[in-house]
């Protein structure tokens, strides 16, 4: 059992900048009466075109500040990269504290497919993970996996750069769906990196209504609940109404460009709308 001190500490919550957010909309809609404290590591962005040595150094440093100076009481990683990288180096870094981690959705994805053939789009350093590739041979061989490294996408989203999102969008729907050779067609897209989430409108367009899209912000909302349960850290309900979660203070930082996540949170109606975010400096 933890003490209350503990448990009263917020949720500490990063990616490489405003792509959590889409988990972090998830987390705050499930978790109404928890604080959070969002870091956008924009300064090193984007890590999914980084070695994996310089994502984990990145997390470590980003985990050991939320610990030290937000007594955070779990943390949760928005981000596949991140999480690939890093997540079990974390763990055991942090035995005692609960981390929660993303992954691209292949198991609904199975579950789901009719046509039997899914498109993966993520970070090129997500797809090359040991994590990934564990995970993608533990899916059932009946279903083919087209992947796609989205190279710059994060970027362009990160950048609001709408002609950037749409171009290389294009160029990477068509070039999966060059990929299927005539053959079945994919009906189902996993969007493996959290940023995607934030352009479903573009995506959609793109693939038509009959290809679904799957993202894991809700999953892992609901994976965060089940920790802190288990660990004795939820906060006790207070009754939150859908308004007061809206308005509920959140601390938002960014070690880059803050009125890019400014921008964001206004755009995704992510806290009171005077919320701005401040830079963060670490080393
Ligand atoms: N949003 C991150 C992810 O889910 C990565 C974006 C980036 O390349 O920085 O993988």
């Amino acid at each position: 059992m933890q003490s209350p001190a503990v448990a009263i500490g917020p949720i500490g919550v990063f990616d490489s900048g405003i792509g959590g957010l889409s988990v972090l909309a998830a987390l705050r809609q499930e978790l109404p009466d928890e604080q959070f404290v969002y870091i956008g590591d924009a300064g090193h962005a984007p890590y999914g075109e980084r070695d994996t040595a310089h994502v984990l150094a990145r997390s470590q440093l980003l985990a050991d500040y939320l610990c030290t100076s937000h007594q955070a009481k779990a943390l949760v990683l928005a981000c596949n990269t991140a999480t690939a990288a890093a997540v079990a180096s974390l763990r055991e870094l942090y035995p005692e504290l609960p981390i929660v981690g993303i992954e691209p959705a292949l198991k609904p994805a199975a579950a789901q497919t009719a046509s039997g053939v899914v498109a993966v789009m993520a970070t090129r350093s997500t797809l090359a993970s040991d994590k990934f590739l564990a995970l993608l041979a533990a899916q059932p061989p009946s279903v083919r996996f087209l992947l796609q490294a989205c190279d710059g996408l994060a970027a362009a989203i990160e950048q609001a750069d709408r002609h950037a999102i749409e171009s290389l969008s294009e160029g990477y729907v068509q070039a999966l769906r060059q990929n299927t050779d005539g053959g079945a067609q994919i009906d189902t897209v996993v969007l493996g990196c959290t940023h995607y989430a934030l352009i479903t409108e573009v995506l959609s367009r793109l693939w038509g209504p009959r290809v679904g899209l799957l993202e894991a912000g809700q999953p892992v909302a609901r994976r965060t609940r089940q920790v802190l349960k288990a660990a004795g850290l939820l906060r006790p309900a207070i009754g939150a109404t859908q308004q007061d979660v809206a308005a509920k203070p959140l601390v938002c930082l960014s070690t880059g460009d803050p009125t890019l996540l400014d921008q964001a949170l206004q755009d995704w109606h992510i806290g009171e709308p005077a919320l701005r975010a401040s830079a963060l400096l670490l080393p």
